[in-house]
């Protein structure tokens, strides 16, 4: 579960740096699609972090502990748009890994709350997939 926090709050911090930063000709398209995406992502955040609570553990509590934990890998250098919308779904389906590694885990722990709850995000990040993949084709 602190693999998937911390790899959500690396997804959403990247969508978010790549809507400040995009530019170009579709500029409001993907502004405005980056936006929602980010959104939708931080949106999970609290109720991942509420969970591992709920199962008595903490949620981590610096940057540098979610990053240890996350995926997702970062550039300084900022992509063009398209290459942006490929990279986030790289890393989409990397988070679809990890949320179907922790649905195994809940079954084996006999924790169907938890795996109800990851399926639902697993379900809308399926969506986010197909949307991310349509910008690059
Ligand atoms: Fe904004």
């Amino acid at each position: 579960m602190k693999v998937i926090l911390g790899t959500n709050f690396a997804l959403y911090f990247k969508a978010h740096t790549y809507h400040w930063n995009v530019e170009g000709p579709n500029f409001a398209e993907y502004h405005g699609f980056l936006g929602t995406f980010y959104e939708a992502v931080f949106d999970q955040t609290d109720l991942i972090a509420e969970h591992i609570r709920a199962l008595n553990s903490y949620a981590p509590t610096t940057l540098g502990r979610m990053s240890e934990l996350s995926k997702i890998t970062f550039n300084v250098a900022i992509p063009a748009p398209v290459v942006m919308m490929s990279e986030l779904a790289a890393d989409n389906d990397k988070f679809i890994m990890e949320l179907r590694t922790g649905i195994a885990v809940a079954d084996a722990a006999d924790e169907p709350a938890v795996g109800n709850f990851l399926q639902d995000i697993l379900d809308a990040h399926q969506k986010h997939g197909w949307m991310l993949k349509s910008f690059t084709r």
